[in-house]
């Protein structure tokens, strides 16, 4: 496998940033995990401008243009023959003696790109019995709309999640309501049909996949109420599901033990996912 790293394509088994990289000692850095399926990026326009937010927001220059960093993006996507898989980005403010302000003058930010594919037979197995998550206390910063390597609580709360038997964990707010997954956005399905979903301006990632998924189901004629449900909610709706890059569209089927409606993944939740790549871009 081949990665990119701050301007150079090398093996990636000799990739590697400098030990006083400030991504390295102080997770002061941003990323993006974008879709590859049949060799194309998937909503590489809306990872792009997300991209952007999140560097402005830490005060981060963009390392290079949108069309360059977007032909790395491409270039290491091919040099490593992945037809469908996932390519990661990563930029952080760059390498300095340690100390926690930015570093004056600035630094050239660092850059990494890698790419790799993944089995797409194994996921669609994996949708087709759905996906257990459990719930764990909203423990993260305030800025999680800002989509840095700062994943501690992440990484803790998914491998409790895996070590539960699940696939993913919901953290919920002090008021009972889901926020999102450690890596995925979070979703229910009413009784009557309508998908609901926490607004993004209320400690949420904005996800790309949710975002398509808006547009996806003003085509299937599905209303999606924007708004924070609770634990018990999800646990007595018709269904639930979960998104992001690397998921597209997983059925839920168990919240904390509790098997959802006759526990095998929902109608609707199958559908979007079957038809989430002729909305995406
Ligand atoms: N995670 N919420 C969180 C906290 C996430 O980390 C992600 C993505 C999402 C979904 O966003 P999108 O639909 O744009 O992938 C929501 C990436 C895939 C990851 O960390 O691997």
């Amino acid at each position: 496998r081949i990665a990119y790293v701050n301007g150079r394509y090398v093996p990636l088994r000799q990739a590697a940033v400098h030990v006083e990289d400030r991504g390295y000692q102080f997770a002061d850095g941003v990323y993006e995990v974008c879709e590859v399926d049949g060799g194309r990026l998937i909503d590489e326009r809306r990872h792009m401008d997300r991209l952007e937010r999140s560097l402005k927001e830490l005060r981060i220059a963009m390392p290079m243009s949108r069309v360059a960093l977007g032909a790395v993006l491409r270039e290491t996507v091919r040099r490593n023959r992945v037809g469908h898989g996932l390519v990661y980005l990563q930029v952080t403010r760059g390498v300095a003696p340690r100390n926690h302000l930015f570093p004056s003058p600035a630094v050239l930010p660092a850059i990494v790109v890698t790419a790799r594919s993944s089995d797409a037979a194994a996921a669609e197995r994996r949708a087709e019995a759905g996906v257990g998550v459990i719930t764990v206390p909203e423990n993260r910063w305030a800025r999680v709309d800002i989509k840095t390597v700062s994943l501690l609580p992440n990484v803790l709360a998914k491998q409790a999640a895996k070590e539960a038997g699940a696939y993913e964990a919901w953290f919920v707010d002090a008021d009972g309501r889901v926020t999102e997954g450690g890596s995925t956005n979070a979703w229910i399905v009413t009784a009557d049909g309508a998908l609901v979903t926490r607004p993004a301006e209320e400690g949420i990632l904005r996800g790309i996949t949710r975002t398509v998924l808006f547009d996806l189901a003003a085509e299937e004629g599905l209303k999606i109420e924007e708004r924070a449900f609770t634990v018990e909610e999800a646990k007595a709706a018709r269904e639930a599901f979960i998104t992001a890059a690397t998921a597209v569209v997983m059925p839920v089927v168990r919240i904390d033990e509790v098997p959802l409606g006759n526990g095998a993944p929902g109608s609707i939740a199958t559908r979007l996912r079957s038809r989430f790549h002729d909305v995406a871009e």
